[in-house]
């Protein structure tokens, strides 16, 4: 009877320990909230027309959107986060309504200059 070895023992066997999946190079990650509060304030709008403008300008297949639970930032919403390289800790758009959306894909997305004027600023963590 033939033992089942789980997949990082034959990646093993095999001499390396990466996973056997490859993961498409993107551009950029946008991760969009898709919690209770921000729903309540738009989210499904956003979303939509984050992707709606990334397909028309051609971005869809470079950027990779997911939905999350909850940023944390719940009364602030609809929030999503864009992780491009430009600030390895993301740019945080917190409020980005959908009338907005197109300006962050034109500029950040297909230019690489996150919107200022819709990027919440950063502040100093409290220190415990
Ligand atoms: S529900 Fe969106 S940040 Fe919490």
């Amino acid at each position: 009877m033939e033992v089942a070895i789980s997949s990082k023992k034959k990646r093993k066997e095999r001499g390396h320990d990466s996973p056997a999946a490859k993961v498409r190079d993107y551009e950029a990650h946008v991760l969009v909230c898709a919690g209770g509060d921000c729903k309540k304030r738009g989210a499904k709008d956003t979303r939509r027309a984050l992707k709606a403008a990334l397909r028309a300008s051609g971005l869809l297949g470079e950027t990779r959107v997911d939905t999350v639970d909850c940023l944390g930032l719940c009364k602030h919403g609809p929030n999503a986060v864009v992780y491009d390289g430009t600030n390895p800790k993301g740019t945080w758009y917190l409020g980005l309504d959908e009338s907005d959306v197109l300006e962050v894909v034109d500029e950040h997305l297909g230019r690489g200059t996150p919107v200022s004027r819709l990027a919440a600023e950063r502040r100093p963590r409290k220190k415990s």
